[in-house]
């Protein structure tokens, strides 16, 4: 069971590591609960995810592809599934910041190896990844990538 925190406790950690962005592609979003918990940071957030149940927010009911059009300064995504590596890749190819939280893998990984593939990934696409953690239970890691 995923910890019910994980939103705020994510919004506030992206607010502390990105103070300047100010516009967030939350992708994987689901109901757009971290999609709330951002704009109600003062960070204006469009979420990406196909879910019809879901919370009044900026919402792009769609797949998030590497051909979606740039309209934010940072990217986020809490246990993004099958759309965290595209979240990596994505903000290589725009020079965008990123935060993630990953639980599955898309290639059969197990979480640690996965996490150090992620990592290495976003190093091989040009940028700086350091990982930190939320205080929560369940899978609490988070990867911070930055352009170089
Ligand atoms: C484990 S859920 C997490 C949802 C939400 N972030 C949360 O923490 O409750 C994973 C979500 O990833 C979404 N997803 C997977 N691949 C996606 C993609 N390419 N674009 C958008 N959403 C995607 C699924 O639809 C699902 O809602």
């Amino acid at each position: 069971m995923a910890d019910k925190r994980r939103f705020d406790l994510f919004a506030d950690l992206v607010t502390r590591h990105f103070p300047g962005c100010k516009h967030a592609f939350d992708v994987a979003g689901g109901q757009g609960k971290l999609n709330q918990a951002l704009v109600a940071r003062g960070v204006a957030t469009r979420t990406f995810d196909t879910r019809w149940k879901r919370a009044d927010v900026d919402y792009a009911e769609r797949r998030f592809t590497l051909d979606e059009p740039c309209g934010c300064d940072v990217l986020v995504g809490m246990h993004p599934d099958g759309a965290t590596r595209v979240i990596v890749e994505y903000a290589a190819k725009h020079g965008r910041p990123f935060a993630i939280v990953p639980c599955c893998s898309d290639n059969g990984l197990s979480y640690k190896p996965w996490m150090r593939h992620l990592a290495e990934l976003g190093e091989q696409l040009g940028l700086v990844v350091e990982e930190t953690a939320l205080p929560m239970q369940g899978r609490a890691r988070v990867l911070l990538g930055r352009p170089r």
